[in-house]
């Protein structure tokens, strides 16, 4: 069971057993996702809204196509196409869409810390889309459901996790989660990228990317996010391809089995190879089949609030 969070703001906050809930409930998701008629009366009469301040295809989508397969009236609000382009602020914004009514409020904001601030201001729930710099907890409840359906459990794995660590949101989720699950996760990349204290959040950290990847179980490449670079952090495209890229050569100090991750969107040919992306341990398709079984599973249990409602089972 899940204690009584109204909302979903990061894995932080999450115990072990309440992940480990959300995952046996994406299950049966998944399972009702597989039928011809997709369609379950789990949110009837529920609205949710998608709030996004950055642009996303998977995430949006994933949440828009959950909410429709569910029955809940759903609609989405852009920054580009509402009343913020004409300056109307954040708080303003979420608190108009609260008076309309929504059960739940998704939002994407390129601010850390901003959907926490929304959460405090509404009586919808809220669930965190990715926040700035800080945690994206439904990419990291997605990445581990496919962990677990191609490695069985999380108990002594190895995840290595190598690009761009210093602007991923995806990293933080990833590590508060693989670790509460009982893996080890090793974090690479070039060292402009590494923050200070990724250790102290569990992660053995490498400034060299060959050495995260030895003998891992799950190989997740991450986006390099060029929209958050300063100049003088990163070499030119092609060298950051050629020390920090994966391609096969690299892939060899990994486990033969293991598997390729990327949340995606993927820079092909920068932070991993085409050959990477498409070879038969790639499972990077399979994260965005998930995604829409995962954020079933969440919107089903966070649009009950607090995790009140039976498991799905
Ligand atoms: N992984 C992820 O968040 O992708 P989008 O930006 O397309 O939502």
């Amino acid at each position: 069971m899940l204690g009584k969070h109204k909302d979903l703001l990061g894995i932080r906050e999450l115990t072990a057993d309440e992940i480990l809930y959300i995952l046996k409930n994406a299950q049966t998701m998944k399972y009702i996702l597989e039928q011809n008629n997709k369609r379950t009366p789990h949110l009837q009469g529920k609205s949710i809204v998608t709030l996004f301040y950055e642009n996303s295809t998977r995430t949006r989508l994933s949440f828009e196509l959950a909410s429709k397969y569910m029955g809940a009236s759903s609609a989405n609000v852009s920054a580009g196409s509402s009343s913020v382009s004409k300056g109307e602020n954040l708080i303003d914004t979420a608190k108009t869409i609260d008076a309309m009514g929504a059960d739940v409020i998704i939002i994407r904001h390129a601010m850390s810390g901003a959907p926490h601030f929304v959460a405090k201001n509404v009586k919808a729930t809220v669930i965190n889309a990715g926040d700035g710099m800080n945690e994206h907890p439904t990419q990291a409840l997605l990445d581990a459901f496919t962990i677990q359906q191609y490695k069985g459990g999380f108990e002594g794995l190895k995840v290595a996790i190598v690009g761009d660590i210093l602007h991923s949101r995806v990293v933080r989720s990833n590590i508060y989660l693989l670790t509460k699950l009982g893996a080890k996760v090793a974090v690479g990349g070039p060292a402009t990228l590494l923050p200070k204290g990724m250790d102290k959040l569990g992660a053995d950290v490498f400034d060299n990317v060959q050495e995260a990847l030895i003998d891992a179980d799950v190989v997740m490449g991450l986006r390099m996010q060029r929209e958050r670079q300063k100049s003088g952090l990163v070499p030119s495209e092609r060298e950051y391809a050629r020390f920090f890229g994966i391609d096969e050569r690299r892939l060899g100090f990994a486990k033969p089995d293991a598997l390729i991750m990327h949340p995606g969107p993927v820079n092909r040919g920068f932070e991993l190879t085409s050959g990477v992306v498409d070879s038969d341990r790639s499972v990077i398709n399979e994260q965005v089949t998930n995604g829409v079984a995962v954020r079933m599973a969440i919107l089903y249990i966070f649009a009950r609030r607090g995790g009140a409602g039976e498991n799905t089972n």
